[in-house]
């Protein structure tokens, strides 16, 4: 294992330097010529400023999904804002959250992850507030595609109807204050509505300047071939980490790696669960915790699953490092088109994370550790029926 470091440079001259550079794209009489896309890749110019003092937790690297010009450069890791209020049981104040978020920005991270669904406008709304004059120098991606009705999700049903496209885009901006998205994925397909529609209406709102990419999540290779030709994906986001890999069976990653397509894997820590701090006992929130409905959190599997943790310990405990870094290292040792987005509300977590970007493990460190967990059975699906018919296999 290796640790890659790069040249010091205090936080008060990064700082300076990026509001200088801000400052210069503002008055540029040639900007007015642009349009609104161009104008939001311009002014993230900054965070090609990677360079932080060695001491500090912090993403020194970026990584680009998709290519051409669907290509999208940002930090090698991401934040997974959803567990911030939604899903993940307690979390601290307002303003706590909003300080851990900022901080990520300072730690140079330029991709945050929402979704209308989390908490149905909820979440979003705490990520604009969060990143509020931010905006310039980081990227939010968010979803479409569930159906809602009066605020509340028909659970049954999707809809990514262009009219229901547009209308989500609109929200999102205006929760998010801002004039662009950076990516805007399909949550789940629906399947009454073609797929070259769904990637046409997500062309007209490149067009627009609404939104910088899009991409699609838990599809198939079909599927993403089919909406590829009329308007390039970026990337792809679905589940993926050492205890549901079907991205490695079911083709998906290596049709990302042939059209050159990034990859984005979602609960890359298994919702918590490879960090190793949830254990049999582990009591979920009952009103703010989907694990509680998921076989795979039930007691019994949690019981017989940690035997996969403790193939991390044991690997990380010679290392120096903790399971939740070895789970997101070998993610992104994985391929370099990969950009994992984890959760969490707590700094402490947040630096661990992030540290992971510097960690390199050689072809047989990777064999070593696939072979160890491969070992071991999963107990326990990772979603319910309804919520696994909504996945395209
Ligand atoms: N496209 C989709 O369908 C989809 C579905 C689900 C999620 N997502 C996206 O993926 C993001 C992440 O997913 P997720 O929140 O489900 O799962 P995750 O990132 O795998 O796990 C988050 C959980 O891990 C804990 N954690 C984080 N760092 C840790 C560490 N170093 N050690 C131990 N525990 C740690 C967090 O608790 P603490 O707060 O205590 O750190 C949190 O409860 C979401 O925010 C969302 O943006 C997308």
């Amino acid at each position: 294992m290796k640790t890659e470091q790069n040249n010091e440079m205090s936080r008060r001259s990064f700082l300076k330097r990026t509001i200088l550079t801000g400052t210069a794209i503002c008055v540029t009489p040639t900007l007015e010529k642009v349009t609104a896309a161009e104008r939001a890749i311009a002014g993230k110019s900054s965070t090609s400023v990677t360079t932080f003092p060695a001491s500090m937790a912090a993403v020194r690297m970026q990584r680009t999904l998709g290519s051409g010009k669907a290509a999208f450069t940002v930090s090698a890791m991401g934040y997974g804002c959803m567990g911030l209020n939604h899903n993940r049981s307690q979390y601290p104040s307002k303003d706590k959250e909003i300080a851990l978020v900022r901080e990520a920005v300072e730690r140079g991270v330029t991709l945050f992850d929402t979704a209308e669904s989390y908490g149905y406008h909820i979440n979003e709304k705490l990520v604009g507030e969060a990143l509020k004059g931010y905006t310039d120098r980081v990227f939010v991606s968010s979803k479409f595609g569930h159906k809602f009705v009066n605020g509340v999700q028909v659970k049954t049903e999707e809809d990514s109807t262009p009219a229901n496209i547009r209308h989500v885009c609109e929200n999102s901006l205006r929760n998010l204050g801002v004039e662009t998205l950076g990516m805007f994925y399909q949550h789940r397909i629906d399947p009454n509505t073609p797929i070259e529609i769904v990637a046409e209406t997500c062309s007209e709102l490149i067009k627009e300047g609404k939104i910088l990419h899009w991409g699609m999540c838990e599809v198939n290779t079909e599927t993403i071939r089919r909406a590829h030709k009329v308007c390039p994906v970026t990337a792809i986001q679905s589940e993926y980490h050492f205890m549901h890999r079907a991205v490695e069976e079911n083709g998906i990653l290596a049709l990302c790696e042939e059209l050159g397509i990034g990859f984005v894997p979602y609960s890359p820590l298994n919702r918590g669960f490879l960090g190793g701090m949830i254990n049999e006992y582990t009591q979920f929130d009952t009103t703010n915790d989907n694990r509680q409905t998921l076989p795979r959190f039930q007691p019994e599997a949690i019981r017989a699953n940690y035997r996969i943790v403790e193939v991390l310990n044991a690997f990380g405990r010679t290392r120096g490092i903790t399971p939740a870094q070895v789970t997101l290292a070998w993610l992104m040792n994985k391929k370099p088109f990969i950009v994992p987005i984890p959760g969490t509300t707590k700094l402490s977590h947040l630096e661990e994370n992030l540290r992971t970007c510097d960690i390199v493990f050689s072809a047989e460190e990777m064999t070593e550790l696939e072979k160890a967990v491969a070992a071991i059975p999963v107990i326990g699906s990772r979603y319910d029926a309804l919520q696994e018919s909504k996945i395209q296999k």
